[in-house]
């Protein structure tokens, strides 16, 4: 059974673009357009759309048309004239935030031009049917802007390197395959849950729940009955039965992150979950199936794990079968303005800012650092640098002092303080050590023991150090006590 499905997805992955292919293309998947039948001169615009490459399909212009785009995702839908275009293109735009662009033939027979500004805040574009050619160049405009910030940015995937390309059309290719487990690796902060989320909202399962489990956060005996439910009277407090998650995603997806966090015996068990679908709750005797893409997360080696018998290695292979690595930002040096712009808009739009981007010097000092945090700190070097900003332009000074301190060869560790030196823009020390402890708790995954060491300090000293700069909330205790509750590690997408 399990080969049949490595063959579909091999196929699937070894996919290429049709030759004749001369459009824009998601990675390696052809772009779409969708065009509403009854568009004026529907088929002559699916066959030039066709000859530029894009693939087209059509489909009618009732409430069956947001389940069209719900399962084949277009990316812009053409709508004609007349009947309900406008409620129903209304309806296709609010379906979230992946939703199609939309565009709109003004065929110029009986339009009623009074309801034109209505329609503009709801199409993307209006266009004249005539000239024909003038129409394919809009579509095409309209899929060459939602590239502008890569083949991924409809889910939130920014990047145009060619690691980025690479790894979104993996996304999109296991999206579409019956990949039943996925292993996204990667430092902290590459992006991993995003991904995980790309996959499930680009396949089919997107209509089913994304379920969600930090193996590494939640009390160990608490992650059985987490993942696989429970019977009633199965352990002292069981007063009722209950779903696992892997119950409820079914038909959907199930992100186990921090995989290398999973105790032994459930690796056993989650082991069989992949290879036969079948499992019981705890405490239960019936044997349940179901149908949930597993995609596991790790950011530690695996491998590593395996050879110190901590990871099963027939459960490390099943899972390595499809895997997804996700580069640290450091290697991705050419998506960094890119990424900065985008976090820019992001928090104009949060702060109602008018940031317009980020000065020559401090863009110098973005490029040369070397991001432990990866994409996360980034993300959050922009957000303080926004909200201690006042201007339009993010400046050096505005950035935290790590950053500004990073020379063109990014220092290690060990020479970061030796070769730092203190220029005439001046230094804040509390910065400075604020930045060092960060890093050092970056450095080590939040571990406050490791991370103590790093800075010469114990334990306590450390802790009084996080206390005063207030990042126990950003770094918070890696260890699951009592006091973590179950559900904090575990989320359920809306879809
Ligand atoms: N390529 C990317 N484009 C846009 N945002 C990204 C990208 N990679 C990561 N991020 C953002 O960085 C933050 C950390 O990403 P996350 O997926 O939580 O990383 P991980 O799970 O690997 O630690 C999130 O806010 C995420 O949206
Ligand atoms: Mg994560």
């Amino acid at each position: 059974m399990g080969n049949v499905i490595d063959q579909t997805v091999r196929e699937q992955m070894t996919w290429r673009r049709s030759a004749s292919g001369t459009g824009s293309v998601w990675g390696e998947i052809q772009s779409s357009v969708l065009i509403v039948d009854g568009a004026p001169s529907s088929a002559l615009l699916a066959a030039k759309l066709e000859q530029r490459g894009y693939r087209v399909w059509s489909a009618p212009p009732s409430e069956d048309l947001l389940a069209a785009v719900a399962r084949g995702r277009p990316h812009v839908v053409v709508f004609g004239e007349g009947g309900d275009g406008t409620s129903v293109a209304r309806a296709v735009r609010d379906l979230g935030e992946h939703s199609p662009l939309t565009l709109k033939i003004r065929d110029g027979r009986g339009a009623d031009r009074a309801a034109a500004p209505a329609e503009k805040g709801v199409f993307n574009r209006i266009c004249d049917l005539r000239p024909i050619g003038a129409l394919c160049d809009a579509i095409g405009e309209l899929i060459d802007g939602i590239e502008e910030e890569g083949p991924g940015a409809r889910y939130g995937i920014i990047g145009r390197s060619p690691q980025i390309r690479e790894a979104v059309s993996l996304v999109y290719r296991i999206a579409a395959s019956k990949a039943r487990v996925v292993l996204l690796e990667g430092e902290s902060g590459t992006g991993k849950d995003l991904v995980a989320r790309a996959i499930h909202s680009a396949s089919a399962r997107s209509v089913k729940p994304f379920m969600e489990i930090n193996c590494a956060a939640i009390p160990e005996n608490l992650v059985e009955t987490e993942l696989m439910g429970h019977e009633r009277g199965a352990f002292t407090d069981a007063k009722a039965w209950k779903l696992g998650l892997f119950e409820l995603a079914d038909g959907g997806t199930v992100f186990l992150d921090e995989i290398s966090g999973l105790r032994l015996d459930l690796q056993s068990k989650l082991l069989r979950l992949v290879e036969t679908r079948g499992f019981k709750r705890v405490g239960g005797v019936e044997d349940l199936r179901v149908d949930a893409r597993i995609i596991a997360a790790t950011n530690r080696n695996l491998e590593e794990a395996v050879r110190q018998e901590r990871f099963r290695e027939d459960l490390y292979y099943r899972l390595k079968v499809i895997p997804v690595l996700l580069p640290p930002l450091r290697d991705l040096k050419e998506d960094i303005p890119l990424l900065a712009s985008h976090f820019i808009s992001g928090f104009n739009a949060e702060f109602g800012k008018g940031v317009s981007g980020v000065s020559e010097d401090a863009a110098r000092f973005l490029c040369r650092y070397s991001w432990p945090g990866n994409v996360r700190e980034l993300k959050n070097v922009i957000e303080r640098a926004m909200i201690l900003g006042d201007g339009d332009t993010i400046l050096p000074r505005h950035l935290p002092v790590e950053v500004r301190s990073a020379n063109a060869a990014a220092p290690t560790a060990n020479s970061c303080v030796a070769s730092f030196r203190l220029t005439r823009d001046g230094v804040n020390l509390e910065e400075f050590e604020r930045g060092l402890i960060r890093q050092s708790l970056e450095l080590t995954g939040g571990n406050q023991v490791k991370a103590a060491q790093l800075l010469g300090l114990g334990r306590d000293a450390l802790r009084y150090r996080m206390k005063k700069h207030g990042l126990f909330d950003m770094f918070p205790r890696r260890s699951a006590g009592p006091g973590a509750g179950a559900s904090a590690g575990r989320r359920a997408l809306e879809v």
